[in-house]
């Protein structure tokens, strides 16, 4: 049974192959690009952007997984392999590694990282006093999937009040929850701190600009941990430069890598870091798709399954 993957590069081949050996020792691993390899006989792929066109020249594919949280980069693809359920990569790390960032981001932006990191490269002693403390300013997270209600929970455990925001309604002790279209405005007027945790789809490319951001509280926080193509960049600088936002953790970006002279690299006011929020390691990864390849094989449905009709 041949399991594809195109993630990582061809160097990650072997580390892929020694967390499903642990796992799912059935499945022979190959590089995607391995010369001779015969198509029809490839069940399973693993692929991070995998070039448009190419899942559909293995016949036999019985299930995509993207090597990540989000599936934009294969669902993008015209002539991806009707009837092969993609799914999306979403094993418990993923959601603690999440869960973590968001809250070092959260306390960051409270705690004024940004500037005692630059104090300190100045070699200066100065005060640094921050307004609030953390717990004194709610947290309001856009999309609710596994990893947004593990942040959440999380950001509750340090005492921070959180309030949600997504497609339908939620049920998260302790989580206020704002849904559809309709609540938006609500949500965002009563955030302090907004976390993007959505999915790249239609509805939300571009939402991150300057008619949402104004709807927040005068100096509100920003973290941006869902995809680069969500946010306007400049109209998010220039939020921090009205003081409309206090502070602003970007994690993604359209394009990645963020170009040198982006002003954003250099921007005292956000805290930029290269695509990493959540990243869990390839014996993580492989284990939960080892685990959801052996319900597809029991004929079971799986979990985090793409639907075309939700865009995620
Ligand atoms: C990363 O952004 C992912 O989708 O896992």
């Amino acid at each position: 049974m041949i399991l594809v993957v195109k993630s990582g590069g061809e160097a990650a081949v072997a580390e892929w192959r020694a967390g499903f050996a642990a796992h799912a020792p059935q499945l022979d691993v190959r590089w995607w690009d391995e010369p001779g390899l015969d198509p029809a006989r490839v069940e399973y792929a693993v692929v991070w952007d995998p070039e448009p066109g190419r899942l559909a020249g293995f016949p036999k594919l019985k299930a995509i997984f993207g090597s990540g949280a989000g599936v934009d980069h294969i669902a993008s693809d015209p002539h991806l392999p009707p009837g092969v359920p993609v799914i999306r990569c979403v094993p418990w790390e993923a959601a603690q590694r999440m869960g973590e960032f968001v809250c070092w981001a959260v306390l960051s932006l409270a705690k004024e990282a940004r500037r005692m990191a630059q104090l300190q490269a100045a070699r200066r002693w100065e005060n640094v006093d921050p307004p609030f403390a953390a717990a004194a300013r709610t947290v309001g997270i856009m999309g609710l999937g596994a990893m947004g209600e593990h942040t959440a929970r999380m950001l509750l455990g340090l005492g921070i009040p959180v309030r949600g925001w997504s497609r339908g309604r939620k049920s998260i002790p302790g989580v206020e929850s704002f849904a559809g279209a309709a609540e938006l405005d609500a949500f965002l007027a009563g955030t302090d701190v907004l976390v993007c945790l959505l999915p790249a789809t239609p509805e939300t490319q571009g939402i991150i600009a300057t008619p949402l951001l104004a709807k927040l509280p005068r100096g509100a926080g920003l973290v941006q941990v869902g995809r680069g193509s969500q946010q306007v960049l400049p109209d998010i600088l220039a939020a921090l430069d009205s003081g409309q936002l206090s502070g602003a953790v970007l994690d993604v970006f359209a394009p990645e890598p963020l170009p040198a002279e982006n002003p954003a690299w250099s921007h005292p006011g956000v805290i930029v870091t290269p695509h990493t929020a959540s990243l869990p390691t390839r014996a993580e990864r492989a284990r939960y798709i080892a685990d959801v390849i052996a319900m597809l094989e029991r004929g079971e449905a799986p979990p985090h399954a793409y639907d075309p009709a939700r865009g995620y």
